[in-house]
This record gives structure tokens, sequence and C-alpha cells, in this order.
């Protein structure tokens, strides 16, 4: 942990291997304090760990608030609806003004992209200690979903030495509305660094061509990539092609005001081709584990009987898996302010 090198967690496309390493032996150090003993550690006993979430969440924020409590730390949250947003001061003033409460870190979530970024440049300009979580913004990033799902698939894979080679060479893939989602970005950038293959798998209406190109260089703002050799992205329009060699599948949440936006004509047409059930699962080579980050549209991306069947279905491991990767990420963070 010694060459933890990151003053703020804003995306993953910043992440090096041995980032990746870090933050998941961290979190399968901190697996059992939930269940055990006294379920707390000290660690962060004094620190104030502060949710801004301007936009609805059930599991990341109160993921990242138990984090906090299971690490000892004072929690702070902001709710929206009943704050001075109204009045017309906007996010980054609400921001700082958490931060002139002694806020050390900040989970950040916005439905624009960058509001994480621009808030922690302006935190670095004028020498604040106070870090910055991405909590999850626009389309860009969920680094804290990323690094969860990508420590589930590891636990899967190998149970006794969850690390991220235990995905190298495996052919992950991620069905759905890819365009539009800030989690399927963040697991490109962590997958590929972990040598896995990922096959996309969507209409063309939300999953372009170019995501085939989408870890060849580096993201705006970034001079080289911290990855030496990434794993490769190819994309299939046919979910039966898609599956065939599949080592785990991951789907995403349909976000039906896409409808509105004509990029889908018929929730049930989109099931038929791209929905995930025991019976589009076999066209894969053998059992694999299915995710999905939540929130589910039952029915829509994948069946209600296969969520609810835990022998395939690891959306509740996914749940707790996302409890020791915030503690990790929060103790990164917070022990360095
Ligand atoms: N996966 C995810 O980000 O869920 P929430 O929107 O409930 O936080």
């Amino acid at each position: 942990m010694s060459d933890w090198s990151h003053r703020h967690i804003l995306d993953l496309a910043t992440f090096s291997l041995e980032d990746f390493n870090s933050v998941l032996e961290l979190a399968n150090r901190f697996k059992d304090v939930p269940t055990k003993g006294t379920r707390k550690l000290p660690a962060l006993q004094g620190r104030l760990i502060t949710t801004l979430f301007f936009e609805p969440s059930t599991r990341t924020r109160s993921s990242f608030e138990l984090a906090a409590k299971r690490l000892s730390a004072d929690v702070q949250s902001f709710t929206p609806t009943s704050s001075s947003l109204s009045k017309g001061e906007t996010p980054i003033d609400t921001a700082l003004t958490y931060v002139a409460m002694g806020a050390d870190v900040l989970i950040v979530r916005h439905s624009s992209t960058n509001v994480p970024d621009q808030l922690a440049s302006y935190l670095d300009a004028t020498g604040s200690k106070t870090a910055v979580l991405n909590g999850g913004d626009g389309l860009h990033s969920h680094p804290s979903q990323g690094l969860l799902d990508l420590y589930t698939l590891a636990k899967f894979f190998n149970p006794n030495n969850p690390k991220p080679e235990a995905i190298k060479g495996k052919r992950i893939v991620i069905v759905g509305d890819i365009l539009h989602s800030r989690v399927a970005r963040s697991n490109l950038w962590a997958l590929t660094a972990c040598g896995a293959n990922v096959v996309l798998c969507g209409p063309p209406t939300l999953l372009p061509y170019e995501f085939a190109d989408f870890v060849n260089a580096p993201p705006p703002g970034q001079s080289h990539d911290p990855v030496a050799k990434r794993g490769q992205i190819t994309i299939f329009r046919s979910l039966k092609e898609a599956f065939k060699g599949a080592d785990a599948v991951m789907t995403l949440r349909l976000q039906k005001e896409r409808m509105r936006q004509n990029l889908i004509t018929d929730l049930y047409q989109y099931h038929y081709e791209y929905g995930i059930t025991h019976e589009s699962l076999k066209w894969c080579k053998q059992k694999v584990p299915v995710l999905h980050p939540g929130p589910v549209n039952r029915g829509v991306e994948m069946s209600s009987a296969l969520l609810e069947d835990t022998s395939i279905c690891l959306v509740k491991e996914q749940v707790q898996n996302g409890i020791p990767i915030r503690m990790a990420l929060l103790y990164l963070l917070a022990t360095r302010v």
C-alpha cells in the first residue's frame, strides 16, 4: 500500500495494475470486519466522511456510509431536496460548504460528467487537503462500482486469493446500454487493466462500434496509460455469438427514458434479444456467473427467475462486496489527508 499515489479517486483510467492490487488486497483484509468481533475498526476515528449525492442512490451511498462507520469515521450526509440548492447554490459551492465544516473525504455523485473532477481541481488549486471520491458522474465514471465488480469476479474465480490476476485471460461479456453507462466505462478500464478480454453486446443505438477502441488511448487530460498491456474489447450484436466461450456475464440497467429518445422501441423486444435468462445462458460453454450493478428492471435486462437464482446471479455478493471495497477506498484516502 506504500505505493498508493492517488489523492482523489475520480476514474479507473488512472489506475495501474498495482493500484487494483492494493484495493483488492485491502478489501480482502477488511471483508470480515462487518461480521466479526466488534464489527468495527478504529482506523478512521475522528475523520469526517461526507456523502454529497446530487442524484438518487440506494446502494452506493448507504454502502459508503456503512463502510465509513465500520472504520469508526464520523459520517455526514447531504440531502439535495432539503438543501439550499433550491435557493440557487451551485454544486461546487455546496461541496465547499462541507469542506469548510472539515470533511476529510467528499463522496460526490452528480448527473453531470466531471463535477467530481472540477471539485478536485478546485481543492488542489486552493491547497485544501480534502479528498474527492467519485460516487458516479454523468456517463463518465463509477469507480467504486468497477472495483466491487472486479473483486466479485476475482472472488468467484479464485475464492482463496481474489487478486486481479484471477481474471487474466477471462472472457467477460457486458450486455446492454453501454453508451449511457458509467458502470460499463469503469468496468472497461478495470477489466482490461487486469488482462480480461471484454465482449460488449447490445443494439447499435446503445453500443456504437467506437467502443471497440475505448481503451486504445488514454482519456482526455491524461498523457499516458498507466497499464502496459490491456486485454482486448470486441463487439457483438447477437447474444448467442457473444456468449460463446464466456466466463462471466454482466448486464446493465436499461434506462427506460431511452425509449423516449427512440433508442429502443419496445422493452419486450429488447428483453427477447438482450435479456439474460436461464435459457439464453445455455449458449455459454459452461455455467457462468451473472452480475448486475443494480437497480435491476426485472424482466427487462434479466428475468426475475435468474435474479433470484443465487447459484448463478451474484447481485447480492456485489452489494456485500461493496462494503469492504469502499472501506479500502476510504482508508486509502482518509489516512493520507
Ligand atoms: N449501482 C449503483 O450505483 O446503485 P445506486 O444507484 O443504488 O447507488
